[in-house]
């Protein structure tokens, strides 16, 4: 089985053909950074304009590089949400239309879903029960996935996503946009114990978090120390302070529930100092924690195509009058406060 997944959801173009769900034939991503960097952040209309030029061409070298014709897939999936509108819309519109000229089932995904099923790509199958972990741009969710494809939330955010908070620090630090990947590198280079920061809910006994006060605390200790700054020293002292938490609230999760397993998935499971940490951390207590290779963990067409799979062979089919949903959730009606719009990184 072929199938195509169209990413569109926020700055990535990605479009991918994956087989049976699992082997990778082809994974095309145009990222748009050059096009935002200027502004800091994704500017949703750039967005969605450059996803109309880039779809396409993106498909073709899909396809090409897979070695198949359109004609010899089986299905077409999209991501539906959560996302910026106008650009879930380019991929959405893009993808009715394929599956209509090539009369092939369409299948609408979940953006966060789909982050998850990245790990199928990496490790070849998704075991449940187990603890999962979302940090993406636009979220941090702490989840228990019951069976597979099954969730159930445990926390969430209450303020900034990981991702977002990375974006916002590094545009403090200078160091451009996206922040995450920046401040990894930076902080490989600087002494995590150099400034202390806060370290929001760690021992507040639920599952959510909060990164609003870190970000100011930063922001506090860059204005008061102008031309003295030890750059490397603040990244790797942030990003401690966001790890120690997730760390903490993961393995509690884990230990909790009584689950031996954890799961990582979205663009900050990216991030070399939480897999380093949680996997050395959680070795110790004999718990596993799997997440897809770095490349895949940032937004791309495999784990909408992986993802779609698996919907498509549970029966499911999307109708060709489905629309976007902007504010799709991961448990329908579950947890207001961490499923809410996604915050973008514009500001
Ligand atoms: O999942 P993703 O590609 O897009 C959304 O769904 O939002 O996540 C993008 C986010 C950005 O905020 C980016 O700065 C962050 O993931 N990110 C990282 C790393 N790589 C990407 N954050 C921390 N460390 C990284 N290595
Ligand atoms: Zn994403």
């Amino acid at each position: 089985m072929l199938v195509l997944g169209i990413e569109t959801s926020c700055d990535e173009t990605g479009v991918a053909v994956v087989e049976n769900g699992k082997a990778l034939r082809s994974n095309v991503i145009a990222d748009q950074q050059l096009l935002h960097a200027r502004y800091g952040g994704v500017v949703p209309e750039l967005a969605s304009r450059a996803h109309v030029d880039l779809l396409h061409p993106a498909v073709e070298q899909a396809c090409a590089e897979a070695g198949v014709a359109l004609g010899d897939l089986d299905a077409i999936a999209v991501t539906t949400g959560p996302g910026l509108a106008g650009s879930l819309l380019v991929g959405v519109a893009s993808a009715k239309a394929y599956a209509l000229a090539l009369d092939r089932p369409l299948i609408g995904v979940n953006h966060l879903v789909a982050h998850v099923y990245a790990n199928v790509i990496e490790h070849g199958s998704l075991p449940a029960p187990a603890v999962v972990f979302v940090v993406s741009g636009g979220h941090t969710s702490l989840l228990v996935m019951d069976a597979v494809g099954g969730f159930r939330v445990l926390g969430q955010t209450i303020d900034d996503a990981a991702g977002e908070a990375y974006d916002k620090v590094a545009r403090v630090l200078g160091l451009g946009y996206p922040g995450g990947p920046a401040i990894d590198r930076l902080a490989r280079e600087g002494d995590p114990a150099a400034v202390r920061f806060p370290r929001s809910l760690i021992d507040d006994g639920t599952y959510d978090f909060s990164l609003s006060g870190l970000k100011t605390a930063v922001l506090r200790h860059v204005r008061g120390r102008p031309g003295e700054l030890d750059l490397a020293g603040v990244a790797a002292s942030f990003q401690e302070a966001v790890v120690d938490v997730q760390v903490s609230k993961v393995l509690r999760a884990a230990a909790e529930e009584g689950l031996d397993t954890v799961l990582l998935a979205g663009g900050v499971a990216a991030n070399s100092r939480l897999r380093a940490r949680l996997e050395r951390e959680a070795g110790d207590r004999r718990v596993r924690v799997l997440a897809p290779s770095p490349g895949l963990c940032t937004d791309n067409g495999a784990m909408v195509a992986c993802c779609g799979t698996f919907a498509l062979e549970r029966g499911e089919r999307t109708p060709l009058d489905a629309g976007a949903d902007p504010n799709l959730r991961i448990v329908p009606g579950v947890g207001r406060r961490a499923q809410r719009r996604p915050k973008r990184r514009h500001r």
